[in-house]
């Protein structure tokens, strides 16, 4: 085999899209229900919008970043993830202009130069939800309380919601400051990532994954005793609301999320063998910092590798209807057979033609091995006689039917198979 998919990227296949086609209709019947609107923006920006918005000194945008030049010489950038562009799209269409909030949602592919294992992709998906003009925690409630009841649906076992407040430009410099005058006299201790992290961000020591480092930042000042009074309400607020919701959450005094957007709220939802399968916060300055009005914002995004390779199997499963096959027996059936296809699939009924020639037996080896459950038999002789012989494969029982008989009897028996489906 001379071509493979590059590193980190892999086809989704008949056989797995299904679950995969199972968990976008889920998630856009929770969109619908809690008045989100579907957005789609270019695969590809402008590099300096991820530079500005997810920040230079960021993992993401210093390390995983898919940027090339065109032919004319514009530097642009495989999204890394859909936040920047949803704000860009909000003030370039002035959806900035329409009644408030604008709650929006989007999925795809982003792209990441990440180093690839389970659950982890160069190019991976994501749904999310962007929820603008709000300030007020219910706003932050709302968000959180569509993603529970999504990922409630899928019946992950044991998946946590961890929250915390980031703080404000108002309160977060005095815990940088102190945070600093804890993590210098440390500096030979911790990895090489984290002493480079305390010039350009130190809060990002206290989520590395480094064991000692993790031991370090255990001992470090806690955010929370460093909030503005308004950060502190909007917490307390939020908290709240998610114990009036019935929405378990617990407070992680080191989750501070790897983009520089955050302000106040910081969520992920974490299983213990993926890690974090969603993660989001309230990012109040971000549409000015692209030149937009102030307007505040929240919102989260779902890893769907990661919520695939969580959720449990029956929970996404709906039984698929098969099509109904069109069997022929014998020589110049083809053109019959397409004709009774095209009036089944005019009904809304799923048909399939023989196309590889096969004897009679042959076709129906396919049949049982595709998991066919109605198979319409034309023979030369039977429609002379305007007779079709229908089996079901199910019970092996076969019989024949007048030609005009043929497609209500398909249509009752497909009717009768779908409501036992549901
Ligand atoms: P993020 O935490 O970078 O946030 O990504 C969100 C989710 O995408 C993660 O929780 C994870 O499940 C999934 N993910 C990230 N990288 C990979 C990867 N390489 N392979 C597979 N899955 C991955 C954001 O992207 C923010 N834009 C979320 C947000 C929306 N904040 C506010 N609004």
């Amino acid at each position: 085999m001379k071509y493979k998919a590059p590193r980190g990227t892999r086809d989704i296949l008949p056989g797995e899209v299904e679950r995969w086609q199972q968990l976008e209709t889920r998630f856009r019947q929770y969109c619908t229900l809690y008045g989100f609107s579907e957005i789609r923006t270019p695969i590809f920006e402008h590099t300096e919008l991820f530079l500005r918005s997810v920040g230079e000194d960021t993992d993401i945008v210093s390390k995983e970043m898919y940027s090339f030049q065109d032919r004319s010489k514009r530097q642009l950038t495989l999204r890394p993830e859909g936040t920047a562009a949803t704000v860009r799209a909000y003030l370039e269409n002035n959806l900035s202009g329409q009644p408030q909030p604008s709650k929006l949602y989007y999925q795809g592919p982003m792209f990441r130069y990440d180093r690839p294992q389970a659950g982890r992709y160069r190019q991976f998906h994501q749904f999310g939800l962007e929820l603008f003009g709000a300030a007020g925690a219910a706003a932050d409630a709302e968000i959180i309380a569509l993603s529970h009841d999504f990922i409630r649906s899928l019946k992950i076992k044991e998946v946590n919601l961890e929250l915390n407040s980031v703080g404000c430009p108002d309160c977060r410099p005095a815990y940088r400051d102190s945070l600093l005058s804890y993590l210098e006299p440390l500096a030979e201790e911790v990895c090489p990532d984290c002493r480079r992290r305390f010039a350009v961000n130190p809060l990002r020591v206290l989520d590395c994954k480094d064991e000692k480092c993790r031991t370090l930042a255990a001992g470090a000042p806690v955010l929370e005793h460093f909030l503005c009074q308004p950060c502190a309400e909007h917490f307390n607020q939020l908290r709240r609301l998610l114990d009036r919701l019935a929405i378990p959450f617990t407070v992680n005094p080191r989750l501070v999320r790897g983009l520089d957007y955050y302000t106040r709220t910081a969520l992920e939802f974490v299983c213990p063998d993926l890690g974090s399968i969603a993660g989001g916060g309230r990012y109040d300055y971000l549409v000015e910092d692209c030149g937009g009005p102030p307007t505040p914002a929240v919102g989260v995004a779902f890893g769907v590798e990661r919520l695939l390779l969580a959720a449990d199997e029956a929970a996404l499963q709906q039984e698929a209807v098969p099509p109904v096959f069109i069997a022929t027996a014998g020589e110049n059936l083809e053109e019959e057979a397409l004709a009774l296809a095209a009036q089944l699939r005019s009904r809304g009924i799923a048909a399939e033609t023989e196309l590889m020639g096969r004897t009679l037996k042959g076709q129906m080896k396919q049949c049982g091995r595709k998991g066919y459950d109605l198979v319409l038999i034309l023979g030369q002789k039977e429609l002379s006689q305007d007779l079709v012989a229908l089996r079901d494969m199910r019970t092996g029982e076969q019989k024949e039917l007048p030609r005009k008989q043929v497609l209500d009897t398909v249509e009752q028996l497909r009717q009768a198979v779908e409501t036992s489906a549901r």
